[in-house]
């Protein structure tokens, strides 16, 4: 007998979005691998949160994906961890202004692997069991990418890649795996320090604002926004493969 039962991987699931994704997904009734990377104690208190809702429906999984070893470790512990994968959430990213001069080899990889690397390897090795489960994937974009943000080439290069990417899997992996990307606007400012670079003091409040003002509807989204996008794509758009969604406003 084949359970009808749905799993779903959601890569930086621990905090902000991902974590938004992860509780939709689970209340409509997914059981959800979190993958984290530093973010230990927040993934811990999820994993409980959701596991008390319904036992069993939520596990962890550390992995730091500028590793490449990593990407064919998550899926085995998706496997080990609840025996299949129906769909996969590329959301994990790395985001900071890479100044031309200043670009370091540690900055390509690091913003490479995040947005796009592991994308793809992740997609490989989840395909077997994805392709069996006539499953699905959704890319975490950016609705910017179109009208590049100055100042933050890698990071955009490497979004600009997963929508290629997106459109490309969407063709190889067809017809038995959609593959598609939500693009968010602003939803979360970005958090200041990251390992790798620091974001100027440009998302001051005055830069926020001049941001919010650009879109139309003149406010920030909210986590739900792109978790709610992510649903449909994954449960309610049967015809839709190959395509975004901006979810931004109308800021693109
Ligand atoms: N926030 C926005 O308004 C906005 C706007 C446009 C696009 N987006 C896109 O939406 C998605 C979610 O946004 P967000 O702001 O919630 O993301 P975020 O907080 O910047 O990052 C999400 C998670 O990615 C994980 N991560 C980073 N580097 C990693 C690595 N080397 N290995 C493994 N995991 C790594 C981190 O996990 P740990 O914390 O566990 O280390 C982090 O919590 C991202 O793809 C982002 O590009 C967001």
């Amino acid at each position: 007998m084949t359970s009808s039962k749905k799993f779903a991987l959601v890569t930086g699931g621990s905090r902000r979005i991902g974590a938004a994704i992860c509780r939709n997904l689970h209340n409509v009734g997914i059981d959800i691998m979190i993958h984290y990377r530093n973010s230990k104690e927040d993934a811990i208190t999820l994993q409980k949160e959701l596991n008390n809702i319904r036992e069993d429906s939520a596990c962890i999984v550390q992995a730091n994906l500028l590793e490449f070893e990593s990407y064919e470790y998550i899926i085995k512990e998706m496997i080990s961890s609840f025996g299949n994968i129906d769909f996969l959430i590329n959301n994990a990213s790395s985001f900071y202004p890479t100044k031309i001069g200043d670009i370091s080899s540690g900055h390509w990889e690091d913003l490479i692997s995040t947005n796009l690397k592991a994308p793809l390897f992740l997609s490989q090795f989840a395909y077997p069991y994805l392709k069996k489960n006539k499953g699905a994937i959704v890319n975490i974009t950016d609705a910017r990418i179109s009208d590049p943000k100055k100042g933050y080439t890698v990071y955009s290069i490497a979004k600009s890649g997963l929508e290629n990417l997106t459109k490309s899997l969407a063709k190889d992996l067809g017809p038995d795996i959609r593959v598609n990307a939500v693009a968010p606007g602003a939803i979360i400012w970005p958090e200041i320090d990251s390992q790798y670079g620091r974001h100027s003091q440009e998302f001051d409040k005055k830069y926020r604002d001049e941001v919010i003002n650009q879109s139309i509807l003149k406010r920030l989204g909210e986590p739900a926004d792109i978790a709610k996008a992510v649903e449909f794509l994954l449960l309610n758009a049967p015809f839709v493969t190959g395509e975004t969604i901006n979810i931004d406003g109308g800021i693109h």
